[in-house]
């Protein structure tokens, strides 16, 4: 997959069919979205729902309310009917989908208000006389991050946070989970003093990612790959999430975020540990957490010499002329905000000493690409030297493309054909498209039942939302201080010169330029 290969081997995806697995279907329960008359609800949660439904993966039993201020009740449900035809894979005709859409309510109040929240209550238990849905909830919290800790001690004061015995209730929070390590540390102790962290699911939908999940697979599902996956073959590791689009009107959002709170933190953090941890004795929960977890707080301190941001000016992308981000929508012309965030770290364990991990992420980059690259050392003796048209060893890459075309493919040199011994470099290709044909899933779904299910393999826990913030508020304080020269990259480029220069003065460079 880097752009640089000079010819692709595809491996035909001679793939057996595996039997499929015991099927998990969740006790029966009510979905309660807070801000479901937003993008998010009616764009990515209903039609994950529904294709859960679709898979006959939602229990008998089942009723998705809506709640936010406005009085939608009228409209609700065949909003998010129009979402999920919106959200393909279904059409009007679909059997399962009336039943689906009865079971959408809406309910409206304000989040601050005491009354609305006891109106609640009542509404949520008539509800489960009426449809049988036996007291068991899914919170999901898709709002904005100020009212996280106040919904759910409403929640709590009003009663409707207690794991019965005979009921359950979780919690899915959206993403932000603080903006540094203070407020993370808050939101934290303010959220657990009514929720046990076994009732907590903060949601990050990379991990709902088959191709995340699936570095997993490959690493630990495998024997070939293991034994090499350290500081003794591997001499780098990159992860780029690279996005060509701009902020899409988002600006006061983005203006708070910037591409380190948006991306690396969290995103690109959960890759890496899926890519660095240490096998877990289990796929449990608290088993994955725990080495994730380990990962993290092995990482150094990163000097801020070793990091590099940058924001986009004006430029091209895919052949259009785009503004610059001081020029979107209600962005400040003076902004300081980073749309690109780059840095080095280093994992100070047994198996990755010394192997530098470079990260990358950013808006109005040249193409949208997210990938994990992990580059090898190359042999001890250069025996075709002669042999390559530029006579260096290229080293072996394993690339694997979280999206778009999922999947994997391995780098390595071949014999050209022919009386003489010319080397290239090839790919061998997986891709899950020809492999399994395209999936609808778009990572919520899996997310949404395994919360379900009570199972938080998947989502992040407090002690790891810490510890990645502990790495990066410093960085975003010095770069507070320091203040810089924006723009300083063209949209439709890889970036500022200066994360290429973090590879280049060891010696490297990325592998998708
Ligand atoms: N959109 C995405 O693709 C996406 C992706 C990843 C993460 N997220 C995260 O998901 C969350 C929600 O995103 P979104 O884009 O869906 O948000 P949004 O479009 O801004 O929707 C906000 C919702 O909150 C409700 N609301 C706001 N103040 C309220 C109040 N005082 N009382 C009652 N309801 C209130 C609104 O209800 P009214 O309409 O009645 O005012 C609306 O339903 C955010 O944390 C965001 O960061 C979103």
């Amino acid at each position: 997959m880097p752009a640089s290969t000079k010819e692709e081997v595809n491996v035909s995806p001679n793939v057996a069919v595996a039997p499929p697995q015991p099927e998990r279907v969740p006790d029966p329960c009510q979905v309660v979205i807070f801000g479901a008359s937003g993008d998010l609800t009616k764009r990515k949660l209903l039609p994950a729902l529904y294709h859960l439904q679709q898979s006959n993966l939602l229990p008998q039993d089942f009723a998705v309310v809506g709640v936010a201020r406005r009085d939608l009740s009228a409209t609700f449900a065949p909003d998010m009917q129009d979402g999920i035809l919106k959200g393909g894979g279904v059409d009007n005709n679909d059997p399962k989908l009336k039943p689906f859409v009865d079971r959408i309510k809406y309910f409206a109040t304000n989040f601050d208000d005491d009354a609305g929240f006891e109106k609640l209550k009542s509404y949520l238990a008539d509800l489960d006389k009426e449809l049988g849905t036996r007291g068991n909830r899914l919170f999901y919290l898709a709002v904005a991050p100020e009212f996280f800790a106040d919904i759910i001690q409403r929640l709590g004061k009003h009663g409707m946070t207690q794991n019965t015995g005979d009921s359950w209730v979780r919690v899915i929070i959206e993403k932000p989970f603080g903006t540094d390590l203070d407020s993370a540390r808050k939101l934290n102790a303010d959220i657990q003093s009514v929720l046990g962290e076994n009732q907590i699911f903060r949601i990050d939908h990379y991990l709902g990612k088959e191709t995340v999940q699936n570095i997993l697979v490959f690493r630990f599902g495998n024997g070939i790959f293991e034994p090499i996956w350290n500081r003794n073959y591997i001499d780098h590791v990159e992860i780029t999430a690279a996005e060509s689009i701009g902020i899409e009107g988002r600006g006061p959002f983005y203006e708070a975020a910037g591409a380190t709170r948006d991306v690396l933190q969290n995103h690109v953090m959960e890759v890496l540990s899926f890519v660095a941890m240490e096998p877990p004795d289990s796929f449990a929960a608290d088993a994955v957490r725990a080495e994730k977890l380990k990962v993290w707080r092995a990482i150094e301190p990163i000097p801020v010499e070793n990091t590099s941001r940058g924001q986009y000016g004006p430029g091209q992308v895919d052949g259009q002329d785009v503004i610059g981000y001081r020029q979107e929508d209600r962005v400040n012309p003076e902004s300081q905000t980073e749309t690109f965030a780059a840095l080095r770290l280093e994992i100070e364990n047994w198996r990755w000493a010394g192997v530098p991990f470079y990260l990358r992420a950013g808006k109005r980059l040249a193409k949208r690409v997210t990938e994990v690259t992990i580059v090898f050392k190359n042999p001890p003796l250069h025996l075709f030297k002669g042999n390559t048209s530029d006579d260096k060893v290229e080293p072996n890459v394993i690339s694997m493309r979280i999206q778009p075309d999922e999947g994997i493919a391995l780098r390595f040199g071949a014999k050209v054909p022919g009386p003489t011994t010319n080397v290239r470099q090839v790919n061998m290709n997986f891709s899950y498209a020809q492999a399994f044909g395209k999936s609808s899933a778009n990572g919520y779904e899996r997310l949404l039942l395994d919360a379900m299910l009570g199972d938080g393999t998947l989502f992040a826990e407090g002690e790891g939302v810490e510890a990645t913030w502990a790495l990066f508020t410093p960085i975003l304080e010095a770069w507070k201080k320091q203040g810089m020269n924006f723009p300083n990259y063209a949209a439709g480029s890889w970036g500022p010169q200066a994360s290429c220069d973090l590879l280049e003065r060891e010696g490297r460079q990325w592998s998708s330029l």
